[in-house]
């Protein structure tokens, strides 16, 4: 007693940790299982179960056979003692050959529908896991950035495997040891009373001990089970945050410290997983216990009722394997409870995912852009009354007026936080503002349909992601179903031509494979091939060259007049070389524009551009 009392407390320590660290600003993402409709877990569960229904009913029905085959099984030992033995000595072995055979048949029947009732299950969990993993990629897939800037990808990762995996094993297993259970006890119980009413009370009444000894389990081991499955998940987002940021891990040399945090959020979890099986120890204990006393006490009883001829010993014989068959699932119906449980927590985890709507929803009834105006390059951007603040933080984008000329070369400068990024998010639709709106040729780019939307505003940024497969493939993502003419012609024009074909497969190199390692300027380049393939109306440039290398300035100044050319471009860049092929430059500073000019007016003016500018050109010479 006395160790158990500190022992929970410091688990409460650690569970109420991370809640209280994020209780700060209430972000409910803080927590594992995101809110979620009442009801929202069993209309999940019912609608991966609706394809199956047929299915699902036909394993019931092969359950209630099955269950039916077993438990014939101590009537006919009953029989084959009261009666077919005694008919034996009388010479007639009609009865005894009966029996056996009626045995044998029972066994054989229930060997078969067990495997039909597991084969059955099986495609019916294999199906839902199927089903249910697709729609979380899906449903992740459609979510804003908004989302997945604070649902990390380990948790996502642990949404799509471990609690996926938790629900099936639970079709799997765990209804067949309910359903078999639970027909158990009705057929054995109905049995019983049959045989005889004294040995079937006592079974019926040893349920209420039992029943109340479930229900406490039950209640501690919930609470147990959500401790258990929130930590392995929290194990898994720290695997995955620290390999998905080896670099600075190592370079900072966090390995320690890494480590450290790790083995402390493992500790958790083994905690969790101890105090879990200690749970079920004392369940299966105490329930044990109850069932052996009751047992003991029958086979005493009966005895004593055989011994006065007040009971066939055939129907002591049937109702002491019936009560033995009726208590030895009880271990496993733990079991199945706590794979019900961890089911449950990972069902009402995926439906909170589920439920998330995109930040940036589609429109219901999207309105088309009018057509590119011939002669005039590129659309016109309105960002009219703007306000914008992200979800977690102050406002960045305090009331925000802007429109740039359809065509425009755009160069916007500022210092660190200034609000640029967040700029080009909100001109891309990434998020929608707070108040506001940003109108493309006077449409609101929330009234546009998604794909018309990412035609029309494609923004380039500094980490140039690539996907698995080949550079050509890379390329071709700007415009699907482009031509192996095309996607070399824009690698020519943006300069990338050369280091491609230098590569072993030229452009069918793999990008993910030995050899096929490009460096983040080369990246910078397939990125822009990639740009000016797509040719959109607006493009936005986030640090886009910053990691092209000085040497080539000459060469990237070209690709960006080609990338840029004909259409709307706003252009966020630290190096000012780049500012100058801009037609106008904007200087952000706390959300707003402080400084709107031409290059050459900034340059030759007195403000905050002028300065930079000025230190720019020293460092130069
Ligand atoms: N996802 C985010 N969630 C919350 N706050 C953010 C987020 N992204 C940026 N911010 C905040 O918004 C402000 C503006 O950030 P932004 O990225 O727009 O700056 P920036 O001008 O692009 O800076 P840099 O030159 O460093 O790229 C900063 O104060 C930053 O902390
Ligand atoms: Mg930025």
């Amino acid at each position: 007693m006395t160790t158990t009392a500190p022992d929970r407390t410091s688990a409460e320590e650690e569970r109420t940790a991370p809640a209280a660290g994020g209780a700060k600003d209430g972000d409910p993402f803080d927590e594992d299982v995101l809110p979620a409709p009442k009801g929202a877990s069993r209309a999940l569960l019912r609608s991966l179960l609706a394809p199956a229904r047929g299915r699902v009913r036909l394993a019931a029905l092969v359950m209630l056979l099955q269950q039916a085959a077993v438990q014939a099984g101590p009537l006919l030992v009953a029989f084959a003692i009261d009666r077919a033995v005694p008919a034996a000595r009388r010479d007639d072995y009609g009865p005894l050959i009966a029996v056996g055979t009626a045995y044998l048949v029972s066994a054989l029947a229930a060997g078969l529908l067990q495997y039909a009732f597991v084969r059955l299950s099986a495609r019916i969990g294999q199906n839902v896991l199927l089903d249910l993993r697709g729609r979380i990629f899906r449903h992740a897939q459609s979510l804003s950035v908004d989302f997945h800037e604070r649902y990390t990808s380990g948790r996502l990762i642990s949404r799509a495997t471990t609690d996926v995996e938790s629900i099936r094993e639970l079709i799997n297993d765990g209804l067949q040891e309910l359903i078999g259970v639970c027909l158990a006890v009705v057929y054995i119980s109905a049995t019983l009373l049959y045989l005889d009413w004294g040995i079937g009370a006592v079974a019926v009444l040893s349920f209420v001990p039992l029943q109340l000894l479930m229900r406490s389990y039950r209640r501690r081991a919930h609470e147990v089970y959500r401790e258990r499955s929130t930590a392995i998940a929290s194990v898994i987002v720290k695997f995955t945050e620290t390999m998905n940021g080896i670099r600075p891990v190592q370079a900072f040399r966090r390995e320690r410290a890494n480590e450290a945090h790790f083995s402390e959020l493992n500790d958790r979890h083994r905690h969790a997983n101890t105090r879990a099986l200690l749970e079920m120890a004392r369940y299966v204990f105490l329930s044990r216990l109850v069932a052996n006393v009751v047992l003991a006490a029958v086979v005493l009883w009966g005895a004593y009722r055989v011994a006065g001829d007040g009971l066939e010993l055939g129907v002591l014989a049937a109702g002491v394997l019936y009560l033995r068959r009726l208590y030895d699932p009880l271990d496993q119906l733990a079991m199945f409870l706590n794979s019900y449980q961890s089911a449950a927590a990972s069902l009402e985890k995926i439906a909170g995912l589920l439920a998330q709507r995109p930040g940036v929803p589609e429109p219901a009834e999207p309105r088309a852009l009018p057509e590119r105006r011939a002669g005039l390059p590129g659309r016109e951007v309105v960002f009219e009354g703007v306000r914008f603040a992200y979800r977690t933080g102050g406002e960045v984008l305090p009331r925000f007026d802007l429109t740039l000329g359809a065509g425009q070369t755009v160069a916007v400068v500022g210092s660190t936080g200034a609000g640029k990024s967040t700029l080009a998010k909100l001109l891309a639709r990434f998020y929608d503002p707070t108040e506001g709106r940003v109108l493309l040729d006077g449409v609101p780019l929330d009234a546009l349909a998604v794909p018309e939307l990412r035609r029309g505003v494609v923004m380039v940024t500094q980490e140039a992601f690539l996907f698995s497969g080949t550079v050509a493939e890379n390329i071709a993502i700007g415009r699907p179903g482009a031509t192996r003419e095309e996607i070399e012609q824009a690698a020519k024009a943006i300069g990338a031509h050369d280091f491609i074909t230098a590569l072993p497969d030229g452009y069918d190199t793999d990008v993910r494979k030995r050899g096929g390692r490009i460096s983040a300027g080369q990246r910078q380049l397939v990125a822009f091939a990639r740009a000016l393939l797509a040719d959109p109306a607006v493009l936005i440039l986030d640090e886009a060259t910053s990691s092209l290398d000085i040497p080539g300035e000459q060469a990237v100044q070209r690709a960006m007049a080609t990338v840029l050319h004909g259409r709307t471009a706003v252009v966020i860049a630290h190096r000012l070389s780049t500012v100058e092929i801009a037609d106008r430059v904007l200087v952000m500073a706390d959300g707003r524009v402080v400084e709107d000019g031409s290059p050459a007016e900034l340059t030759g003016g007195t403000g905050r551009f002028a300065d930079l500018h000025r230190a720019w050109r020293d460092s130069l010479a």
